[in-house]
């Protein structure tokens, strides 16, 4: 008998590139009803890491054969570091290996690595197949199972080598989530707290309110701020799938972020952490052009360093701070564009001086 998932909340997806349910809810992944109505595959390989495999690959699985699949599983290795070319490759080895034609499907299970590789794998396999995301970390719950973005990151650039591709729908159990290590935990909430500047004043002040629930994993804190987390998310893809111009907002916090990240080599500080500090600079930025008054900063960076996130960044030279942010995705003709924040719930993209762009990094942290 399949067990029963319990108060299922559905948000819908509607972008050019593909309509779909994300999928809320407690004990949905061993749930056949989750399964149920995929077109059925010829060879279903569930795509998931050594650490994620033990905990939920066999139960994925059995589900998914109960519901008529023929699963294969492959466990790549874990970790930031691990997305790249080699690691992809596997991939490919594993569904040619496995005999899996057009007609197969991929089940991304794990967190955002894992997500991004999968949705990328799908989208060149073949020349492109279905997939569909379970995300097992809040991050990728909040974010990065969601839209369509799949990438591996390139050595001078995160993320520089994806596509757009957006999954058939996106199964996120929050009872995934009991597992997740504090700072990975804290990581997602970066995340999750970005929706506030950006897009949801009132959801900024519900996460300083819910904060203590948040960090004690509450399911009701959670599965509100997933689902608006996902609204929100939806909501922008919906009007820009292919970010040319709103959906660039999503990125609030990565300019700076992505630099952290690169600069100190992949793995280092997570994701998460990353984009948590350089949402306080990109809030600086924004304060420093006049945009928003100067308490925006201490504000956002108080509920970060509560939720457990670095709010000060790392002493690289502020020279290749700036070098390694022209590589940003958002750059047009070597310029560097920021996500600033435009009043409360609002944000927009711009260029902005590089005078005010280094003060702001030495601020924070930047050595020189
Ligand atoms: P991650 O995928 O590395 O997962 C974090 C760690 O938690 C890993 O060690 C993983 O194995 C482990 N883990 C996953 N689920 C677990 C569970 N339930 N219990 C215990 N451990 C578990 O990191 P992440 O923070 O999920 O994702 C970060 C990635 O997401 C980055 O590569 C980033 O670029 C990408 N991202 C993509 C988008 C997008 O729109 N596509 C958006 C945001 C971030
Ligand atoms: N995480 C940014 C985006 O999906 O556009």
């Amino acid at each position: 008998m399949s067990a029963i998932a319990t108060d299922v909340q559905r948000v819908q997806v509607a972008t050019p590139g593909g309509h779909y349910p994300i999928l809320i809810g407690n004990g949905l992944i061993e749930c056949a009803e989750t399964w149920a109505g995929l077109t059925r595959s010829t060879c279903t390989a569930i795509v998931t890491n050594r650490t994620v495999a033990p905990l939920y690959g066999e139960r994925v699985s059995a589900a998914l054969r109960a519901a008529g699949h023929r699963v294969t599983m492959l466990e790549l290795p874990d970790g930031e570091a691990h997305k790249d070319w080699t690691t992809l490759q596997l991939i490919f080895d594993h569904l040619l290996g496995q005999g899996c034609d057009r007609k197969a499907l991929l089940v991304a299970l794990g967190g955002g690595v894992v997500g991004d590789m999968t949705g990328f794998a799908a989208a060149c396999y073949m020349r492109g197949i279905d997939f569909v995301q379970v995300p097992t970390t809040l991050l990728a719950q909040v974010d990065s199972s969601v839209g369509g973005k799949t990438a591996i990151n390139h050595p001078l650039g995160k993320n520089m080598i994806g596509a757009f591709h957006q999954p058939r729908r996106v199964v996120c159990d929050l009872d995934t989530l009991a597992t997740l290590p504090p700072r990975e935990f804290a990581a997602g909430l970066a995340e999750t707290i970005k929706y506030g500047p950006i897009a949801d004043e009132a959801f900024l002040g519900w996460i300083e309110r819910n904060l203590s629930a948040l960090l004690a994993r509450d399911g009701a804190a959670l599965a509100h701020a997933v689902r608006r987390s996902c609204e929100i998310k939806a909501d922008v893809v919906g009007q820009d799938e292919r970010e040319s111009g709103l959906r660039a907002i999503l990125n609030f916090g990565h300019t700076f972020g992505h630099a952290i990240e690169a600069g100190l080599g992949y793995g280092e500080w997570l994701h998460g952490e990353a984009v948590g500090c350089g949402m306080v600079m990109a809030a600086d930025l924004s304060a420093a052009l006049g945009l928003v008054p100067a308490d925006t900063v201490p504000r956002l960076a108080r509920l970060l360093g509560q939720a457990g996130l670095p709010v000060r960044g790392p002493a690289l030279p502020v020279d290749r701070y700036v070098e390694l942010m022209r590589v940003d995705k958002k750059a047009e003709a070597g310029e560097i564009r920021f996500v600033v924040l435009e009043g409360p719930g609002r944000a927009g993209v711009r260029p902005a001086p590089d005078a005010i762009v280094r003060k702001v990094l030495r601020r924070h942290g930047a050595a020189g």
